[in-house]
């Protein structure tokens, strides 16, 4: 009995470390995000072919098969995740059927959830514009999308910069309709006689860039209407600067995306609580090196800690080479010591390294004294013993 619940629990394990991937690099998780991939891409594109009539006519009943295919794969999919929630770092700590709520109310599965009602509207509600409501399938590539992920993060940022954004149009906005209220309102009665008429009129030459219906008749309605419309390019422009510039930082500091399960997975972690693991989502910095790449230097001043991802690195120690790989961190010692590096670590294989910056580490430790006492314990190790320890 206790040996079928454990065989039945490392299952579970395995089936969500290929669902979830927390350590990229593993073809059974690749091979499946693709076979999945793929089939919503085909699957959207066969909801838009089947509108068009003479494709319905001819093939019709083969693109019900794929759909329900399609469909059945995906629930299959969706009751996969929904199973494997309880091994998600994020609901470490609560009972399966807790965890699984909790898990289905996140976003990716509420879209999952959306993705699969299409059937049962068709069957409740046998119409044919039903069938469009199968596109809300293509929101199912969000969860391979990490671009979109870090828009997301950027927007979230920025909502100061954004907010201020918002304050100025609307000023512009009444401005400008104010303005042109006062001087053609009497004109043009019944496109600029209100506010309302007059914000609608200055909301379409701000955002269209000229091209109202409504032209002024006098010299200073002229100047207005060319006031606005640049003030209009200048209200645009701003807060895609502002995202544009957000995002470039977010790309340049991660060459992937770190997720969740990526890091509660180094051993390092492995004990901390989801609110700590989800602060270190956003403070690590993502690098990929490739082979033979010179991550430390002997010698340089220490600015930051690595923790490897996935691939491996050598340690050129004092008594002889030190492999670490997957789960290890290096680069502690000289943070701890305030000293020079002490070796020159450099990548065996292509690594993917989660960086954390000195002042990051520095305020990680004072915060967390388990975790403080495990890295002085390693970086003890280290200097004491020449045996390889992490
Ligand atoms: P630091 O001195 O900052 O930079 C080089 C890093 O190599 C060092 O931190 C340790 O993380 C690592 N290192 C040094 N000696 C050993 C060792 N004997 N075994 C494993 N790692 C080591």
């Amino acid at each position: 009995m206790d040996a079928n619940a454990d065989s039945r629990d490392m299952t579970r394990q395995r089936v969500f470390q290929i669902l979830e991937h927390g350590r990229r690099r593993e073809p059974a998780s690749r091979a499946i995000d693709w076979v999945l991939i793929g089939l919503i891409v085909a699957n959207v594109a066969a909801t838009v072919a089947m509108t068009v009539p003479d494709i319905a006519a001819r093939h019709s009943a083969g693109l019900q098969i794929f759909d329900r295919f399609c469909v059945a794969v995906f629930a299959l999919e969706y009751i996969a995740r929904l199973w494997t929630a309880p091994d998600h770092p994020m609901l470490r700590g609560r009972t399966a059927s807790n965890a699984r709520l909790r898990f289905a109310a996140t976003p990716l599965m509420i879209i999952d959830a959306l993705a699969l009602l299409p059937l049962l509207l068709e069957v409740l509600f046998p119409f044919h514009a039903v069938v469009l409501t199968r596109l809300v399938r293509f929101l199912k590539l969000a969860r391979y999308s990490p671009a979109l992920a870090t828009i997301g993060r950027v927007i979230a940022g920025e909502r100061r910069a954004l907010l201020a954004c918002v304050v100025i149009f609307v000023g512009v906005l009444l401005a400008a309709a104010a303005a042109m209220h006062a001087v053609e309102g009497g004109l043009q009665p019944d496109r600029l006689g209100d506010m309302p008429k007059a914000m609608w009129w200055a909301a379409a030459m701000l955002a269209k860039i000229g091209g109202s219906e409504t032209t002024p008749v006098t010299t200073l309605g002229s100047l207005i209407a060319a006031i606005t419309v640049m003030l209009g390019i200048g209200c645009f422009a701003l807060p895609v600067a502002i995202i544009g510039r957000g995002f470039y930082e977010e790309i340049r500091r991660r060459d992937f995306v770190v997720t969740f399960a990526m890091v509660a997975s180094v051993p390092l972690f492995a004990r901390l609580d989801a609110a700590s693991i989800a602060e270190l989502v956003t403070i690590l910095r993502a690098r990929t090196v490739p082979a033979g790449t010179t991550i430390i230097r002997k010698g340089d001043r220490g600015d930051a800690m690595y923790l490897i991802a996935s691939g491996a690195v050598d340690v050129d120690a004092p008594a002889g080479k030190v492999r670490l790989g997957e789960g290890d961190f290096f680069g502690e010692m000289a943070l701890l010591s305030q000293e020079p590096r002490s070796a020159t670590v450099t990548a065996t294989r292509s690594a993917d390294l989660l960086v954390l910056d000195a002042d990051d580490f520095r305020r990680l430790l004072d915060r967390l004294p388990d975790i403080a006492e495990n890295v002085r314990l390693v970086a003890h190790k280290r200097i004491t013993s020449p045996a390889p320890s992490t």
